[in-house]
């Protein structure tokens, strides 16, 4: 049977297009898409999975408080048997509700190398830094900001000329490589947690 993603996002998607062409090309091997949730009405993602029939459904946040719009996710990525999660640009918190309903079942994506420059901006965070490299990481989800067991990570140099556009196109590009890569390794049990440590097994 194909292992189920569930995919959340709130903007561009492009995160999300890249795991879907990974699965449509083998790279993510037994693997489906089976539903993208936007909170975001008319958010760019959510048109892109249209585009590839792939299920989407848009459930708006705004004023709900924090547990109730998640329950309200969980109900709809359970209808749709999910074994993993997958936060693709999905610009909220969770509850602790939700993070405790899916354990080491929910990953997401961060530009940068964590724990440096969490939340907003982060590629602007590390060109002010002044770093010499910056990055990305895929990490599991606990209920703390881009924070929680970290499974891949890949470094890009910061260029004298780089700019904030310059700098996150680099670390886009190794965002969607180590993307599929990690889902791959956690949906094939190829790892094992140990304290904060991921450690990949073969
Ligand atoms: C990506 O750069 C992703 O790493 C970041 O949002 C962007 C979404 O782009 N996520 C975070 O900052 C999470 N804290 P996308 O919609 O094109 O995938």
């Amino acid at each position: 049977m194909k292992k189920r993603i569930g995919v959340l996002l709130s903007g561009r998607g492009s995160n999300f297009e890249a795991l879907a062409n990974s699965v449509a090309a083998g790279r993510i091997p037994h693997a489906e898409i089976a539903i993208v949730v936007s909170n975001r009405e008319g958010a760019p993602g959510i048109q892109r999975a249209e585009a590839r029939g792939i299920k989407t459904r848009v459930i708006p946040s705004k004023g709900l408080e924090r547990e109730v719009y998640d329950r309200q996710v969980a109900a709809v990525l359970d209808e749709h048997k999910v074994d993993l999660i997958c936060l693709a640009g999905y610009m909220r918190l969770l509850s602790p509700f939700f993070v405790a309903k899916y354990p080491n079942r929910i990953l997401n994506i961060h530009p940068s190398l964590l724990p440096s420059f969490p939340g907003l901006e982060s590629q602007r965070q590390a060109l002010e830094y002044g770093v010499k490299f910056a990055g990305c990481t895929v990490h599991f989800v606990d209920e703390n900001l881009d924070a929680g067991p970290i499974i891949l990570q890949a470094t890009v140099p910061v260029l004298a000329q780089d700019t904030e556009a310059s700098l996150s196109e680099k670390i886009l590009k190794e965002e969607h490589r180590i993307y599929s890569e990690a889902v791959k390794i956690v949906l094939e049990g190829k790892y094992k947690i140990a304290g904060r440590r991921v450690l990949l097994t073969s």
